[in-house]
């Protein structure tokens, strides 16, 4: 498949200055081929609570600046962490500013892929479906496979946040590599970056 630089924005679902969804992404960063570069969100803590009075008036700052990066990129990585069996409510918060008014641009017609790291023992695979089904209200072009469920963290990570697990980074290697393989096939389509084209096919 031929290959064009390929840059994605990386989003941690967690807000927490230790956590292993941020850390998972570093690591992506680290494994991405060298046509493909990742960056990752730290400011998903500046989107305030979602209130549609306030999304009548205006954008706040922390959304027009998260819409911002989302353009600026040719695909988004989500990771996850798992909450009550369910994802947790920063990114719910973020979906929903992102699916109305000019900031539904961030995730309309995107290439997607989702990923989440868990302490626990399922690897977040309720969170991850959950996820993926607000995605695909987004209209979010979802990556189809490969899955990532990353359970039992803290044996697979050092204690500076490092991916020690050399299974988890050859599988982690290959979600990124894919995803940028499905930013370029889309490219090729003609779909990425044309929500119109989307919405006219969605109805
Ligand atoms: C309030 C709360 C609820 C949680 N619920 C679940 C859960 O339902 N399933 C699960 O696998 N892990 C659950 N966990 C564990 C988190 O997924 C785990 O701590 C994860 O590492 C948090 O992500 P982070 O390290 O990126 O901050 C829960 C943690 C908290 C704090």
């Amino acid at each position: 498949m031929s290959s064009e630089d390929v840059k994605i924005l990386a989003i941690p679902g967690s807000l927490r200055n230790e956590s292993y969804n941020k850390s998972l992404l570093r690591a992506a960063a680290e494994l991405a081929p060298e046509w493909l570069s990742i960056s990752v969100y730290e400011d998903l803590a500046e989107v305030p609570l979602f209130n549609e009075d306030v999304a009548n008036r205006e954008t706040p700052g922390g959304v027009v600046a998260l819409r911002g990066a989302l353009l600026r990129a040719d695909g988004v990585l989500i990771a996850t962490p798992e909450y009550n069996q369910a994802v947790p409510g920063v990114l719910k918060n973020m979906i929903d500013w992102l699916s109305i008014g000019e900031a539904a641009e961030g995730l309309e017609g995107r290439p997607v892929a989702v990923t989440g790291v868990t302490t626990g023992p399922w690897g977040t695979r309720l969170a991850q479906t959950m996820l993926r089904q607000m995605l695909t209200s987004s209209q979010s072009i979802l990556l189809p496979q490969p899955n990532l469920y990353v359970r039992h963290a803290e044996s697979l990570f050092d204690e500076a946040g490092n991916l020690t697990d050399a299974e988890t980074r050859v599988r982690l290697a290959a979600l990124v590599a894919a995803l940028g393989d499905w930013v370029n096939l889309l490219r090729g389509s003609g779909c990425v970056h044309d929500p119109v084209h989307l919405s006219s096919v969605a109805s």
